[in-house]
């Protein structure tokens, strides 16, 4: 596992938008008072306009997001191809990782507008709509990601303690529960669809995207936030906590479970798996889900208060962090599923096996005349076709 580079690559993300942070100390935090000679334009502080202009938010987040894209949109594409088409006999850990990697690739497609929306200076062009379905599938893909590796945890213990249960009932049992958490999930992103996410910047001429939240009267800030406030109390305490709560016991159960039983060497072999997935699934919390969570409830609570949020850049860090969710669970699949390693594996090999089996073809036919050439190269092209 080579968490190396990226872990490097956070911490000076991390230390970048510290910095950010301490600049724009003297802010009356990022909420946009409504211009009271034109009710469409809200009207920012010095701040908050030093934070949106920063290279933090035009230049390190845009670049992280195309990180997320391009290992992110491939990894997910084939754990779906992987999980449908490749895993013959289907398994509940495989329903719910196909089900894992769909609600990553339902929020990675919208990454490119996010993307242009900061190069272009935090300018949104594409539309309140848009800027709704991006908000929308973003918070949608971070809560559903929490259940379903909830319910992976769960199921691996499950497939510990009782390795004899019935796989058909299981399976069944699995489809149940994620089509009660997709549900779930489309019901719980409803209210993020009722208030206005884009803000048109008076001095700036740009449109923001989620990152601006109105304040309709400076006095009485609550009525304005007052939706998202207890929508993300809500979500942080029953869909953020409560899974993370059922993940440590399954962990707690399952390494216990695999310490009782006599060391055999599968059972090691079963030990070493299960804390390999611990490690990714612990990974995944401490950068994406844990910071953001918590910084969401500090931002909206200060928001209803009418306080400065001096944090507001780690805050929008934490949230582009939390897209990184996307490009780690593929190390799940990898750790977890077998098909999912095999496939990989052959993906990575065949590509270089056919650089190998290209060089040989030029090599021979420069040994034969142009007619076995073409017979060669033809042989070649079924090579590559069988990869
Ligand atoms: C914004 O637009 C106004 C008038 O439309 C113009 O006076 C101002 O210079 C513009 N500011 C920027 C930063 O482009
Ligand atoms: C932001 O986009 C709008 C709409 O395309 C455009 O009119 C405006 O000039 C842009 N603002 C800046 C600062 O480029």
């Amino acid at each position: 596992m080579d968490f190396n580079n990226p872990l490097s690559l956070l911490l000076v993300f991390c230390c970048f938008s510290a910095s950010a942070a301490s600049d724009s100390r003297q802010g009356r935090g990022f909420f946009g008072r409504v211009n009271p000679e034109n009710t469409d334009e809200v009207i920012l502080d010095e701040a908050a306009i030093v934070t949106l202009k920063s290279e933090l938010t035009t230049v390190f987040i845009p670049i992280l997001y195309i990180v997320v894209f391009a290992l992110g949109f491939p990894a997910n594409c084939m754990a779906i191809y992987v999980f449908l088409f490749r895993v013959k006999k289907k398994h509940p850990s495989s329903i719910y990782m196909a089900n894992l990697a769909l609600a990553d690739l339902l929020f990675v497609i919208w990454i490119p507008l996010k993307i242009s929306y900061h190069f272009n200076g935090n300018n949104w062009t594409y539309g309140e709509p848009l800027c709704k379905v991006f908000v929308g599938f973003f918070y949608g893909n971070m809560y559903c990601s929490i259940l379903f590796i909830a319910c992976l945890s769960v199921q691996r213990y499950w497939g510990v303690a009782h390795p004899l249960s019935q796989q058909r009932k299981n399976n069944k049992v699995a489809i149940g529960v994620c089509v009660a958490v997709w549900a779930f999930i489309w019901l719980s992103t409803t209210p993020l669809y009722l208030y206005d996410q884009t803000a048109k910047i008076k001095d700036l001429n740009i449109t923001t995207c989620h990152d601006v939240n109105i304040i309709k009267d400076p006095l009485n800030p609550f009525p304005s936030v007052q939706l998202p406030f207890y929508y993300f109390i809500f979500m942080g305490l029953v869909v953020f906590l409560v899974p993370c709560v059922v993940i440590i016991v399954a962990y707690i159960l399952l390494l216990k479970t695999l310490g009782n039983s006599m060391g055999d060497s599968t059972t090691s072999k079963n030990r070493r798996k299960a804390v390999v997935l611990i490690v990714v699934v612990l990974v995944t919390f401490v950068v994406c889900f844990i910071p953001s969570n918590i910084m969401l409830v500090i931002h909206y609570s200060l928001l209803k208060d009418g306080l400065p949020n001096n944090g507001y850049s780690f805050y929008i860090s934490t949230l582009c962090l939390a897209s990184l969710n996307s490009c780690l669970d593929p190390f799940i699949y990898y750790y977890v599923s077998e098909d999912f390693r095999d496939h990989v594996k052959n993906t990575l090999l065949c590509r270089s096996s056919r650089t190998v089996e290209r060089m040989r073809v030029s090599f021979s036919s420069m040994k034969y005349s142009r007619k076995t050439k073409s017979y060669v190269s033809e042989s070649g092209t079924t090579q590559t076709s069988s990869c």
